[in-house]
């Protein structure tokens, strides 16, 4: 297949590139190449001739269009969007622009470009959101597809906002859609300003491990490469339509991410005291969703769909990766916003 990727130069897309190309297929790379994006993160794939780099902005209408007629994709897979949620506080704006008049905006490329093609019943739009649009749960209870909306960050109603469009120009429009709610993700090229980086790397640096309030917000883990995995599953088993829930079935609570990351460290890099002594327990995030957790029974179910690794097992690749690439994350470091407490104020 044929396929164009936004965001592929962000977190999640550049492992959904990697595995797309190595699975033989052809991949568009459509970024705008934001503060969170790294070229590095695909230049495992840049000189294959199985992929194409394409330097544009989703909201940009003439560029969506050209991009689509050049290259001529069989499947859209959307994931670029502003994505973290305390700059989502600061700045809800730029959430707003992107992840909502962007997502319409290719939408509206997308149908325009199908239209032209004969609508061909093969064409797909997967939409790749979170399972943050359906709000905090409490103690018990998992999220299914059929749980209503009821996102609680300007990031999380920015995604919902994105999620109803791709609905709607299914319904409305016939646009073969299928879309897909994914739970916390960690692992190589996490941008370093996102919970799991920033533990290691302040540990290694010696600085404090800011943890944000008591630390028991419990998130439901998968590592990236699987997501991508289950990612490219929907893309070509996925029924027209219909969406699924991507989860590792790996509850914790941020404290114990952050114990485990610590006890990995003192193995792998030991120094003379343990690297817990460097928590530090920070205010919270205003509005800090308590608890996620995702019931990915359809996507096992009907689509045979398994993550490759525990929680423990990622954590300590993911651990490895940051030790063995510190080229990579110092490079990031200098970006704008890296290192501060975003996000603080409501
Ligand atoms: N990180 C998670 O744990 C998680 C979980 C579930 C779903 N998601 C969703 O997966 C997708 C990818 O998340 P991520 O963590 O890789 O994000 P990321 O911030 O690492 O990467 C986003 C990429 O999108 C690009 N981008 C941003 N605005 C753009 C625009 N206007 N035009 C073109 N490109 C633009 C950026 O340059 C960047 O390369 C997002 O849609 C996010 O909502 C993320």
């Amino acid at each position: 297949m044929k396929l164009l990727v936004t965001g592929g130069a962000g977190f999640i897309g550049s492992a959904v590139v990697r595995q797309a190309v190595a699975q033989g297929h052809h991949v568009v790379n459509v970024d705008k190449l934001t503060y969170a994006a790294c070229l590095d993160n695909v230049a495992s794939v840049g000189n294959s001739p199985f992929y194409a780099f394409e330097e544009a902005d989703i909201c940009d209408w003439d560029a969506m269009v050209r991009i689509l007629d050049t290259h001529q994709p069989d499947a859209i897979m959307h994931l670029a969007a502003e994505s973290h949620v305390d700059r989502s506080i600061d700045g809800p704006g730029e959430f707003i622009h992107t992840n909502v008049t962007g997502t319409y905006t290719l939408l509206e490329a997308a149908r325009r470009y199908w239209d032209a093609q004969g609508k061909p019943e093969g064409f797909r739009f997967h939409h790749i959101s979170t399972d943050e649009v359906f709000g905090s749960l409490g103690e018990t209870g998992q999220f299914t597809e059929t749980t209503p909306y009821d996102p609680r960050s300007p990031y999380s109603a920015s995604k919902a906002a994105s999620d109803h469009l791709v609905r709607a120009w299914g319904e409305t429009y016939g646009l073969p859609i299928v879309l897909t709610n994914c739970s916390n993700n960690y692992g190589p090229f996490h941008f370093p300003e996102k919970l799991v980086p920033v533990v290691i790397i302040n540990a290694l640096e010696g600085k404090d491990i800011p943890v944000y309030g008591q630390g028991v917000n419990v998130r439901d883990w998968l590592y990236v490469e699987d997501h991508a995995d289950a990612l490219l599953t929907v893309l070509q088993k996925g029924e027209l339509g219909r969406s699924y829930n991507i989860g590792g079935e790996n509850e914790a609570r941020n404290i114990d991410i952050v114990t485990t990351i610590c006890g990995i460290l003192d193995d792998k890099r030991p120094k003379s005291s343990p690297y817990a002594e460097q928590i530090t327990y920070v205010t919270d995030r205003p509005g800090h969703d308590m608890r996620y957790a995702i019931d990915p029974t359809r996507i096992a179910t009907e689509l045979g769909w398994r993550p490759s690794v525990t929680l423990e097992q990622g954590l300590e690749k993911t651990v490895q990766w940051y030790l063995d690439n510190e080229d990579w994350w110092r490079a990031l470091q200098a970006r704008s916003g890296v290192g501060e407490r975003l996000g603080k104020t409501g």
